[in-house]
């Protein structure tokens, strides 16, 4: 369903380089399956697929039955691993410009991942004249960014329904008892749906988090599981020829210790720019600590062969590429006959677009490649639900093993927090410690 491609890769990374870092990988992997490694009480994204909780994933199938019939708009408030995946599947699965389409089932907003008034500001917009229901999502419950638009929604259901109208529209996806959020939910009697303490924000879209937004889309989440599992079966093995997340790993690995710092996760479907944007987040939070980590950045081509592909082909020699190539991804379009062939494009005519696009990925790799550019090629079977579900476990699992194999805890993210300290101090939050800081901070601002 999804594997790796390594014949660009030969004139980059030996045989021999990969196998050297077998022990490095067995002992990640020990870490993986034993928990026995930092951040250990964070891998419960490791068995999801098989020991989810099926009572709660039939609510979330029946919550998102009434979203549907309820209202013509479903606002989705959450930042960081609380948006990002289900935004992406939303946008891989269906369609980037899924609003705009025509369907039975709500337009999705989201709302909460910056500190925009106009981008809420947006959002309140798109909700005028509509029915609206909102799922806040928040692991901690006590984030900044989706509280702030919680709050303006929760005002604005409260006054278009009332009190009452309002908890039936309104669900909380939170941890189990920790957080404001939790707090609030049970005094006002939201349906609330839990991520398990054991699975961190970035690793939690097959969790409630990502599958309610994902079910109101009208996207199969049980193929979802089906696909993670077939994953989670696949990648058990410790086999570096068998096990294609452990072999990505490692290839990262190997390329970061000869140099290439930054990692390009290139995709030519546009409906995957969310699926790098969960990616981004996945492996930048994980790896980027300990002054060590690939930086994480993404383009979808061709569109940024156009604007990136300069740097690519020519800039500092420190980029390798992934690329996901998908197959399948879309119904057949053939581009047209002109007699006039005024544009010289009459080679091209009756030509499916799918295999311009290919025959462009085909010359970018090599292209790439001769700029010294390892490429390194995911193959994906489609971007149907299993495949999205068998990707996320890939690129997870991958994540945790390239994490260890690094040296680092790819399960904490202690370097987030030092922007909100700063934040709260400028913003007056209350404490002695606040406005210790905040003295300091508009002293060095002065
Ligand atoms: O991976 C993580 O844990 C974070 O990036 C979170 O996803 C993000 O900060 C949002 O946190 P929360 O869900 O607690 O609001």
């Amino acid at each position: 369903m999804v594997r790796l491609d390594g014949r660009f890769l030969n004139s980059f990374v030996s045989e021999d380089e990969i196998k050297a870092f077998e022990p490095k990988l067995k002992e990640a992997h020990g870490k993986i399956k034993n928990k026995t490694g930092e951040g250990g009480d964070f891998l419960g994204w490791y068995t999801l697929p098989y020991d989810y909780d099926k009572d709660e994933f039939e609510r979330i199938k029946k919550a998102a039955e009434k979203i549907k019939k309820s209202c013509q708009v479903f606002v989705v408030i959450g930042i960081g691993g609380s948006y990002l995946g289900a935004r992406a599947a939303i946008e891989f699965i269906k369609s980037p410009n899924y609003n705009l389409l025509s369907k039975d089932t709500p337009n999705i907003y989201f709302a909460g991942n910056s500190i925009s008034a106009s981008s809420l500001s947006d959002v309140l917009e798109l909700c005028k004249g509509k029915d609206v229901c909102v799922n806040v999502i928040s692991k901690s419950g006590t984030t900044t960014e989706p509280a702030i638009a919680f709050r303006v929604f929760k005002e604005l259901l409260e006054e278009k329904y009332g009190k009452e109208g309002a908890r039936e529209r309104i669900f909380v996806t939170t941890d189990k008892s920790r957080g404001a959020l939790k707090g609030l939910a049970g005094k006002e009697g939201y349906e609330t749906f839990v991520i398990p303490d054991d699975i961190g924000g970035r690793y939690s879209v097959l969790t409630p988090c990502g599958l309610l937004p994902i079910a109101v889309a009208g996207i199969d989440i049980d193929k979802i599981m089906a696909g993670a599992k077939l994953a989670a079966e696949k990648f058990s093995v410790c086999d570096i020829d068998k096990n294609d997340a452990y072999r990505y790993a490692v290839i990262r690995n190997v390329l970061y210790s000869k140099g290439k710092k930054s990692e390009f996760l290139a995709c030519y479907e546009p409906s995957f720019r969310y699926m790098t944007e969960w990616w981004k987040q996945l492996f930048g939070e994980s790896e980027g600590k300990d002054q060590k980590g690939i930086f994480p950045s993404a383009v979808i081509y061709s569109t940024d062969l156009h604007s990136l592909g300069q740097i690519v082909q020519q800039g500092e020699r420190t980029i390798f590429e992934t690329v996901i190539d998908i197959k399948n991804a879309g119904a057949p379009f053939v581009i047209p006959f002109d007699k006039e062939n005024a544009d010289g494009l009459n080679f091209l005519a009756g030509k499916d677009l799918a295999e311009a696009n290919r025959k462009a990925f085909l010359a970018t790799v090599l292209a790439h490649s001769d700029g010294n550019v390892p490429n390194i090629i995911i193959e994906a079977d489609s971007n149907k639900e299993d495949c999205y579900g068998f990707m996320v476990y890939f690129f997870e699992l991958a994540c945790a093993a390239s994490g260890y194999i690094l040296g680092v805890n790819p399960f904490n993210q202690p370097g987030v927090e030092a922007y909100k300290k700063n934040m709260f101090a400028l913003l007056g939050k209350p404490g002695e410690e606040n406005e210790r800081k905040k003295a300091e901070l508009e002293a060095r601002l002065s």
